[in-house]
């Protein structure tokens, strides 16, 4: 009993367990496309709002089918005064905790949370996409007791997010570059969330509750959370001069610095680059280089690391950004969760397409047979 010889696949490390149409990821290479485009060059001439159709669709919009995809996405942004509510009642949570009770609070307000259709299922992805946004900064106001600035239909997806931090229209290379990140975060193949929401989907629960199981998982320092963390130690950092041995001191402990590091990439993650070119202007701009610099200086002090396939992977870069754009460090896993709706909805539909209960084995190897004794006398 419990002796036969069985395989384990910890983590699941290089098992895939099913095929996708949606995002190719080559670790070896740092190669990442969505739909067979390549990461770099929707991050350099696509926009949130493209990118988010292509996914969902298969194929890059045209002009009316772009503009149609945009004005739903634009009319969809308002949240229920209900759930506005619940956000009140919960408001000194932290965000993802917050997001996480909202996702799934929306659920009893849309008019298809039931119907599990593909039309039905995409069009609740779409409107989830538009709504998600409006929790974090709703919530961001309301813990700071301001009203929530109402979203602005005549901004984009990420002017619009920008708009609703203070009421101010953004600049336009500063929402260019809230675009990319967004771009950057929309999918990424069978990551934790994603394959938690398949999971989810793959009992035929909905998609709210699907969206709620990716949140909750994305949440963890180890996936969603590492830009927070890695805000922390540039913070700890203080300076270029200091990184080094701040790095060595964490690598002697066994700890890990974060934002370095990937499952799948064993070369440098394709996301990253665009970003750090974003930190560096971003940086120049509002007469701030330093936290630049201290990146650079963390990334020479991990250079050792790359021989072991450890390199710098996007939330390196990402924090910084939102620090600069005077974002709280709290929002910055809720962000990624905002780019990555549209690839958690289209994972879940092609889970739905071709389902599969995900049901894996645990190979047990505890005790046997053991001899139940009273409570009185044990
Ligand atoms: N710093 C120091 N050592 C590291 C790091 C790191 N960031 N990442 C991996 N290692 C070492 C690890 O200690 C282990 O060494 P050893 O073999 O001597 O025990 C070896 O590399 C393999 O680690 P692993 O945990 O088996 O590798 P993994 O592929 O499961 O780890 C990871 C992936 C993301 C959990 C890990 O790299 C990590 O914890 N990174 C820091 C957190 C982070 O930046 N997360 C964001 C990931 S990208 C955004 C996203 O998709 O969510």
């Amino acid at each position: 009993m419990g002796d036969e010889k069985v395989n384990i696949h910890r983590g699941l490390v290089g098992i895939h367990f099913d095929r996708t149409q949606t995002t190719y990821i080559n670790g070896k290479q740092g190669i990442l496309e969505y739909r067979g485009y390549s990461i770099h060059d929707l991050a350099e001439k696509s926009t949130f709002e493209e990118t988010a159709y292509l996914l969902l669709h298969g194929n890059l919009p045209n002009k009316a089918q772009l503009d149609e995809f945009d004005k739903i996405l634009r009319s969809s942004r308002k949240i229920p005064s209900k759930v506005l509510k619940i956000i009140e009642t919960i408001k000194s949570a932290h965000p993802m905790d917050v997001l996480r009770t909202a996702v799934s609070a929306l659920s009893a307000f849309d008019k298809e949370t039931d119907d599990k259709s593909y039309e039905a299922t995409l069009r609740k992805g779409i409107r989830l996409t538009a709504q998600v946004p409006t929790i974090v900064m709703s919530h961001n106001a309301i813990r700071q007791n301001k009203k929530p600035v109402t979203p602005n239909p005549e901004l984009s997806h990420a002017a619009n997010f920008l708009y609703m931090l203070d009421g101010s229209i953004p600049p336009e290379n500063t929402t260019k570059l809230m675009d990319k990140d967004f771009i950057l975060h929309a999918d990424h193949g069978s990551n934790a969330s994603a394959f938690a929401a398949r999971v989810c989907a793959g009992t035929q629960a909905d998609l709210h509750s699907a969206i709620t199981t990716g949140i909750s998982v994305l949440s963890g320092p180890s996936h969603g959370g590492a830009a927070e963390n890695v805000m922390k130690m540039v913070k700890e950092v203080r300076s270029p001069e200091k990184a080094k041995d701040y790095v060595t001191n964490l690598l002697r402990n066994k700890e890990r610095v974060m934002g370095f590091g990937h499952r799948v990439y064993k070369a440098e993650d394709p996301r990253a680059g665009h970003l750090k070119e974003g930190v560096e202007a971003l940086g120049k701009e509002k007469g701030d280089p330093g936290w630049y610099e201290i990146l650079v200086a963390v990334m020479d002090a991990m250079k050792p690391y790359q021989r072991r396939g450890i390199h710098v992977n996007v939330d390196f870069f990402a924090g910084v950004i939102y620090h600069l754009l005077g974002i709280p460090t709290d929002l910055f896993v809720p962000i990624f969760a905002i780019g990555r709706i549209p690839g958690w909805t289209i994972q879940v539909l092609e889970q739905y397409e071709h389902n599969i209960l995900l049901r894996p084995l645990l190979h047990y190897t505890g005790e046997h047979e053991k001899q139940y004794i009273s409570i009185e006398k044990r």
